[in-house]
């Protein structure tokens, strides 16, 4: 079985996010900078750089001298070639574009993390889309590019960006994991584990990613219809 996470530093990763100048990526970027170094990826260079500078700005303004890792910005490509993780924060529509473009680029020991939702804004509701239209999961659309599957975890799908990115939250909240790797998803419960208030909980193979993805549109159909800003799970 595969396994990257036994040639890691825990300690001090190179964490990139396809992404990054998106919602998700800013929390991600802002959350873990702390100790790992942090590549915000973009399709454009100069809009990552931008980004990079920003987040590295709020994140001395919040950490000050604890602040021991770093954040800049790379082209999406690039930084799959030299990340030990790499996050897909990009919406569920560029999945397919995105993951062909990184795939033959991607370093032999990275993960990859998605936190994607193929969902859809409907006026009923928010629905997913592989109950709706009978396509994949995003996490299985992923493995259809991203090889091996092993290397995939999924996670982070029912996390409110707003709450996210404001560092000084304590979320309280779960998030679900799915992977077939599990020291891959040791390393990923492990990142988890140290955004303030999160806790990793593991729901079985990268094919039952759905039971987490469906959650999604479920939460904000009951925040919309419910008046409950931010939302989120926790298993008791
Ligand atoms: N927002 C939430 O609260 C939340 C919660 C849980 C899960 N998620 C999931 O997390 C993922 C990221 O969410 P987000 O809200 O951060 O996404 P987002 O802000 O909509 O997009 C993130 C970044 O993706 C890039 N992007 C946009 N269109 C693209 C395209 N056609 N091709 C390639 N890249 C494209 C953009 O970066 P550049 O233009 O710089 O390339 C953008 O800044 C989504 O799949 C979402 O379902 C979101």
């Amino acid at each position: 079985m595969f396994s990257y996470s036994s040639l890691l530093d825990l300690n001090r990763m190179k964490i990139g996010i396809v992404g990054g100048t998106g919602g998700m990526g800013e929390g991600f970027a802002l959350r873990w900078c702390v100790n790992h170094d942090i590549f915000i990826g973009s399709r454009d260079a100069t809009r990552a750089n931008e980004a990079a500078t920003q987040y590295m700005n709020s994140a001395r303004e919040a950490y000050g001298s604890n602040l021991t890792g770093s954040i800049s910005g790379e082209e999406n490509v690039r930084l799959s070639e030299f990340c030990d993780l790499v996050i897909l924060s990009i919406p569920y529509e560029s999945t397919e574009s995105t993951c062909s473009a990184i795939s033959e680029r991607i370093s032999p020991n990275c993960i990859i993390v998605t936190p994607i939702v193929p969902m859809r804004r409907e006026d009923k509701g928010f629905t997913y889309l592989p109950l709706e239209e009978g396509v994949k999961s995003a996490a299985e659309l992923v493995s259809d590019y991203i090889r091996p599957r092993e290397r995939i975890v999924s996670a982070f799908h029912t996390i409110a960006e707003v709450k996210l990115k404001d560092v000084k939250q304590n979320l309280a909240v779960d998030t679900f994991v799915c992977g077939d790797d599990q020291n891959n998803v040791s390393t990923i419960n492990s990142l988890i584990s140290e955004i303030k208030g999160l806790r990793p909980i593991y729901l079985g193979p990268l094919s039952m990613s759905y039971q987490a993805e469906i959650l999604t549109p479920m939460l904000l159909n009951a925040s919309k219809r419910n008046k409950i800003k931010h939302p989120g799970l926790m298993v008791t």
